[in-house]
């Protein structure tokens, strides 16, 4: 009870964990989204939750069931919200709720939109490369958006690149062309610390990508010594 009145406060104070602007998420109808928050890594939370608008007598925390998971991975600081079979009744706020030194703190994540057709949608949510190699995310907008800023950004650190800027505020291991339906962003060399949240925008718009960056393997000493060790006793 004393969590609801402490979120009703903070809720007012509550900012933005995704940027600045009210940032909507568009997702088909039936499909499923993980929606990512990280936490403070220094003083992480002793308790977290996720909290929706639409659904004021459900707080998630720490489950896995066939349509909602709610994982915490210390390792990355980081809390994740999964829903499967999105309906309509999913369209709402999200809030992810944490309590640090007894401290209530709501903070508004995102708006979800449950859509037929979503207006921002992404070709996958999920890609991964290895050290080193290339990755290719496309991201694609309804006609609606076709004159909005697009924009291909970090959550963690909320870095974006953005299509048609040529500054050298730009790194260029990242290209992002736009084909007036579809952008495409080229992430290249990529490096371990590269892995994470992302999301591609076209105005307030957005849709969430995971990158894995899987290590390249270390040449195995062992394994060449074996290979010769073989070789040496077929003689
Ligand atoms: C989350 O749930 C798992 C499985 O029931 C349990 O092992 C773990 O201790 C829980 N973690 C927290 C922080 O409650
Ligand atoms: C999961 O969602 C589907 C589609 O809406 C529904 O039929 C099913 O009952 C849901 N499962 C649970 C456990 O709520
Ligand atoms: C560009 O990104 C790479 C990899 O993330 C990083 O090592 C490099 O310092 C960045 N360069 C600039 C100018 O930000």
């Amino acid at each position: 009870m004393v969590f609801y009145i402490s979120v009703g406060i903070w809720l007012i104070l509550g900012f933005l964990c995704f940027g600045e602007p009210n940032y909507v998420l568009t997702i088909k109808t039936g499909g499923s989204v993980t929606i990512p928050y990280h936490y403070d890594e220094k003083n992480p939370p002793q308790k977290k939750y996720w909290h929706s608008d639409n659904d004021q007598s459900h707080i998630y925390t720490n489950t896995t069931e066939e349509n909602l998971s709610v994982i915490d991975h210390p390792d990355q600081s980081l809390f994740t919200l999964t829903m499967r079979n999105l309906q309509n009744k999913h369209t709402g706020r999200y809030y992810c709720a944490v309590e640090t030194d007894g401290q209530s703190t709501a903070r508004f994540v995102l708006y979800l939109k449950v859509q037929s057709a979503p207006d921002v949608s992404v070709k996958s949510s999920s890609v991964s490369g290895h050290e080193g190699d290339n990755v290719i995310v496309q991201c694609f907008y309804s006609s609606g958006y076709q004159k909005k800023t697009k924009q291909w950004c970090r959550i963690k650190d909320k870095s974006c690149y953005t299509v048609g800027r040529t500054d050298t505020s730009q790194n260029s291991s990242v290209q992002i062309s736009d084909d007036g339906r579809s952008f495409t962003v080229l992430m290249t060399g990529l490096r371990h610390s590269d892995s994470g949240w992302y999301f591609c925008s076209a105005g307030e718009t957005l849709n969430t990508v995971q990158l894995t960056v899987i290590e390249a393997e270390p040449v195995s000493v062992t394994t060449e010594k074996d290979k010769w060790r073989f070789c040496l006793s077929q003689n």
